[in-house]
């Protein structure tokens, strides 16, 4: 039985490390605002155990575009033996609503290339042209956006 729950950040770290940095004890897995009032934490928990976890931080829009409060995703991870159950879309179920009833319009993300399926998925879009290495990790990405239905 998984639960999503809102959680404080230092709980999420551990997951951050094993599936967003291989686990590396040198990788930095705080983010300067998590700690901020405004942040949001979710995390899947299983057995008392954090299995899937995400951040979403208030952030400008970044596409041309006018947009009212938008937040930014990062550390959306599963732990690799949960995925594919659900808990991805089940995180970011709770996130939504979450930030909807903050006021928020829609969501933003640098998506890595090795998780666009899920992302396109669950109804996000890739911004074209958008393709970068992320300078914290290398690894290719793309920035995806999500408008909300309110
Ligand atoms: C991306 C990630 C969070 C998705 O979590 P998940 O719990 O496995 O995803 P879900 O089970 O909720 O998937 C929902 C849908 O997304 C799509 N999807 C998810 N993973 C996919 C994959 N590897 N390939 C193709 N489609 C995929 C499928 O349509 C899936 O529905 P289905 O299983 O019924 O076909 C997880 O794979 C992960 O932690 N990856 C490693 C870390 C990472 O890359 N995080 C994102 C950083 S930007």
């Amino acid at each position: 039985m998984i639960s999503i729950a809102l959680v404080s950040p230092s709980r999420l770290y551990d997951i951050r490390r094993r599936v967003l940095r291989d686990n590396r004890p040198e990788a930095n897995v705080r983010d300067p605002r998590d700690e901020e009032a405004d942040a949001i934490h979710v995390a899947a928990i299983h057995h008392d155990a954090v299995v899937g976890s995400g951040s979403v931080y208030p952030s400008t829009w970044p596409l041309p575009e006018p947009m009212g409060l938008t937040y930014q995703l990062r550390y959306l991870a599963v732990d690799p033996e949960f995925q594919r159950r659900g808990i991805g879309e089940k995180l970011m179920s709770r996130v939504e609503s979450e930030i909807t009833a903050r006021g928020a319009y829609a969501l933003w993300a640098n998506g890595r290339d090795s998780a666009l399926s899920f992302y396109t998925a669950t109804g996000w879009s890739i911004v074209p042209a958008s393709a970068h290495l992320s300078t914290e990790t290398q690894l290719p990405h793309h920035v995806i956006v999500k408008r909300l239905s309110r």
